[in-house]
């Protein structure tokens, strides 16, 4: 096979940033996909209503012309969130979720959760509404082993939260490890995935051996290469509860490659060429349309979208660029360690 269409993908969890970065980021998520949900973690946080309002418009402010692409906004929950400004932003449809990071997860969540009881009122307005909860599932305890934390998340803040609170539709985002994979395949009530590109094609050997890579480093870290198989396993099966969230993240080539290096990979430019290749080395290009334009739709209750894109197989690599320029200084993109030979026509 070498030309696929596919309905156009989405994307469910993307870091679009602002400024400088917004404006050089835009682009490379809107070129391939319909719609993206747009992570609230910028300085500071987008934690109301308004807040989100006014984000979506720097966004539609900077869309480049002629683009097909919608922004689906979520909140950032604090301790301090109204549920009667949820229920609003909800009602009046400008958000799709609301984001859970647990505090000092990852890149600016120091507004997270500390106290899960303080945001019972928040999850049950949510449960009653119907707006799901997209979760960063890491516990951030000092004596918890960094590459232990999503699956110790589970087990302690998760799996309660979900059964104290039934109704509520969870989103888990960008699972990296196996366990996570038998919990949302064997949880009873609604919940999803996401998983993201370079976790799906990155091990933390690659983060580590012969050197330590920067760009390689994200939050949840990569794991060894059992659980990346996982993923891989469940992203290609076409299961219907495992999506794609690229978590798409940029960072500064300076603010990466730094004695206290950020997280995050940036993968929005490349994300398609990648997966067409995994999923053709699982020989599942057949499963690439529901992991990417199928399964998230269903699980967040909105249409598919109508246009479609055509990945195609070339002969020869076509190269992508090393970097993104931005105002703010240049952006590695994703190096995926492997020829591509798919590509968006
Ligand atoms: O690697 C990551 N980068 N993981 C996250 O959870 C946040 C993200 C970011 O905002 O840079
Ligand atoms: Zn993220």
């Amino acid at each position: 096979m070498n030309r696929l269409t596919l309905q156009r993908p989405d994307d469910w969890h993307l870091h679009l940033r602002d400024g400088a970065m917004l404006k050089a980021v835009l682009p490379e998520t809107a070129r391939d996909f319909g719609r993206a949900i747009i992570m609230p973690n910028l300085v500071p946080p987008v934690v109301t209503g308004a807040d989100a309002a006014a984000y979506r418009d720097r966004i539609l402010a900077v869309m480049p012309d002629g683009a097909d692409f919608t922004p689906l906004m979520t909140l950032y929950l604090t301790e301090e969130t109204d549920p009667a400004d949820v229920a609003l932003a909800h009602a009046s449809g400008l958000i799709t979720s609301i984001k859970l990071y647990p505090a000092g997860a990852t890149t600016n969540s120091a507004s997270g959760v500390r106290d899960f009881d303080r945001v019972r009122p928040v999850l049950e307005k949510m449960a009653e509404i119907g707006l799901p909860l997209c979760v960063h599932g890491e516990v951030t305890h000092p004596e918890v082993d960094i590459f232990d934390r999503e699956a110790v998340f589970i087990e302690t803040v998760l799996d309660p939260i979900r059964r104290a609170t039934p109704g509520l539709k969870v989103t888990m985002e960008h699972v990296t490890t196996s366990d996570a994979v038998e919990y949302v395949m064997g949880a009873e009530g609604h919940i999803g995935a996401t998983i993201t590109t370079h976790h799906l094609m990155i091990n933390r050997n690659h983060l580590l051996v012969g050197g330590i890579r920067p760009h390689y480093y994200c939050l949840p870290v990569a794991k060894r290469e059992s659980h990346r198989k996982a993923l891989v396993k469940a992203a290609t099966s076409g299961h219907a509860r495992f999506f794609l969230g690229t978590d798409s993240a940029p960072h500064t080539d300076p603010n990466k490659l730094s004695e206290c290096g950020c997280a995050g990979v940036f993968s929005a430019t490349n994300t398609m060429a990648c997966l067409a290749h995994v999923f053709e080395a699982e020989d599942a290009l057949d499963k690439l349309e529901a992991f990417a334009s199928l399964n998230g739709p269903a699980h967040y209750g909105v249409p598919v979208n109508e246009a479609t894109i055509t990945l195609e197989k070339h002969d020869n690599p076509l190269p992508f660029p090393d970097k993104i320029a931005s105002g703010e200084g240049p952006v590695t993109l994703f190096d995926p360690g492997v020829s591509l030979l798919w590509r968006v026509a």
